[in-house]
């Protein structure tokens, strides 16, 4: 029956999609709005997709001690946890560059 097979062709278009964007971690997508992930899009702020993880997760702790400075990442760094910051970087890394 054609409509039965529309529905699993949904399903199976749903779960693919499930699986390719539901890992992003809490606070990801926050950093989007300003970290573009388009080519499309000028901006002075660099990209986080496609940056490899242990850089990612360096200047994070780095802005969150205050070591590096900055004008944004310095206050928004202090609210994320070692392991959160872990999380970031890892999905970050897996995630198409502009
Ligand atoms: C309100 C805008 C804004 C948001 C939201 C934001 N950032 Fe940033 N980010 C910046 C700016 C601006 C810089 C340049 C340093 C500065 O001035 O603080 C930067 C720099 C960085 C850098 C250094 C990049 C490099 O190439 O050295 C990293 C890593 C970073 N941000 C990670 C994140 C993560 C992870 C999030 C989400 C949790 C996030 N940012 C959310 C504006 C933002």
């Amino acid at each position: 029956m054609p409509v039965r097979r529309v529905v699993i062709g949904i399903c199976m278009a749903l779960a693919a999609f499930r699986a390719g964007a539901a890992e992003a971690p809490p606070g990801a997508s926050s950093c989007l709005g300003c970290h573009t992930a388009s080519a499309a899009v000028e901006t002075p702020v660099p990209p986080l997709t496609g940056l490899p993880a242990p850089r990612t997760a360096e200047a994070m702790r780095a802005f969150r001690s205050g070591q590096r400075p900055g004008t944004i990442m310095p206050r928004l760094a202090k609210g994320f946890s070692d392991d959160e910051i872990a999380a970031l970087a890892a999905w970050y890394e897996t995630q198409p560059a502009p």
